[in-house]
């Protein structure tokens, strides 16, 4: 049931109808929890709000579907606007994007041309980090290779790995000597037996060998999850291995589990919190759903409710 559920959110993500009438309709049917608000102003506040609670985060201007050079340089330009705010605000935050918006799916030179624009604009605006988020198995290989490419002339960008993929470690090996500050996800999207472990428990598993790999390479990494198994395993390996609180954070998502993040913070980890804003929130909000029973539950609720 729990995977009917997950396959039909995930299935829902990809309806671009629904998607582009849920630009005009303003976040709803409970999205505003898990999304900060439609503008920069409402997203820059809802940082400063988290950075009073010993929060530091990552902002994401949610845009789906891009399919013009028009539509990839505007995304890219919001990615500016946003790094300029997080500037001029002086809020504790980096940024998270996606290639695919800045027209990975057009062309490869379009999508290189618009991360060096903003890049160049994040060492402007006090050296912001600038993070790749991985999409699903297809952008994969073209993902590391960008970044091994921008990793040439850059220090302030990084992606992320996916535990779920059978080549998670030997892509961390591969780029180890590079020193990347890597994101650490289990991964959300609905890949093929293939190429992904099907089974959670495999997942969770090469999970914690990645995580262990990674620092063990004494390299940054961002443990990205909700979940309180893997957390109490990052700080085993801290204390083991007398790994610096400087060589790690934790990362959640905004609205999930927001009292561990503030008691990660008063324990003195590094909590960063990815806080995503935009008008574009349908595909994000589906996925959401899809990564959890509780949080269609909390829709429903809020539904039936109001
Ligand atoms: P798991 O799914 O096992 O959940 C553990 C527990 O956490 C659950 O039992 C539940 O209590 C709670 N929980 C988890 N998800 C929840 C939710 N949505 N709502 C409420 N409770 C929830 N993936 C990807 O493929 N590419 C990427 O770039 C990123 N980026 C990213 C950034 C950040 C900051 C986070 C936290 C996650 C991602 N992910 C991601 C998503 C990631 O791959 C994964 O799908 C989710 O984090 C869920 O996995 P958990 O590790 O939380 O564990």
């Amino acid at each position: 049931m729990e995977q009917l559920m997950k396959d039909f959110f995930l299935f829902l993500s990809k309806n671009q109808g629904l998607n582009a009438a849920a630009k005009k309709w303003g976040l709803r049917f409970g999205a505003s929890r898990f999304v900060s608000g439609e503008t920069i102003q409402e997203a820059i506040k809802g940082v400063k709000d988290l950075n009073q609670k010993g929060l530091c985060c990552t902002l994401d201007h949610l845009g789906e579907f891009v399919f013009s050079v028009e539509e990839a340089n505007e995304s890219a330009d919001y990615c500016i606007k946003t790094l300029e705010a997080i500037h001029s605000s002086g809020v504790d935050c980096n940024l998270s994007l996606k290639m695919t918006q800045l027209g990975l799916d057009i062309s490869r030179d379009l999508c290189v041309t618009n991360m060096r624009r903003i890049l160049d604009s994040a060492k402007k605006n006090g050296n912001i980090f600038v993070r790749i988020d991985m999409e699903d198995y297809a952008h994969n290989e073209v993902t590391l290779e960008i970044l091994r490419e921008l990793l040439q002339d850059y220090d302030n960008v990084g992606t992320v790995i996916q535990a779920y993929l059978y080549k998670s470690t030997d892509d961390i090996d591969s780029l180890k000597d590079k020193h990347p500050n890597f994101r650490l996800v289990k991964g959300a999207y609905k890949e093929s037996p293939q190429v992904a472990y099907p089974n959670k428990a495999d997942v969770d598993e090469n999970y914690k060998k990645i995580i262990k790999q990674h620092l063990l390479n004494g390299n940054y990494a961002a443990v990205a999850t909700h979940d309180d198994n893997i957390i109490a395993y990052v700080k085993q390996l801290e204390k083991e291995h007398n790994i610096p609180r400087s060589q790690f954070e934790f990362q959640m998502l905004y609205g999930i589990r927001t009292q561990s993040q503030v008691d990660l913070a008063r324990e003195g980890y590094r909590m960063r919190v990815y806080v995503p804003y935009g008008n574009d929130w349908y595909g994000y909000f589906m996925r959401r759903l899809a990564e959890s029973p509780a949080n269609v539950k909390f829709v429903l609720k809020g539904m039936f409710t109001k």
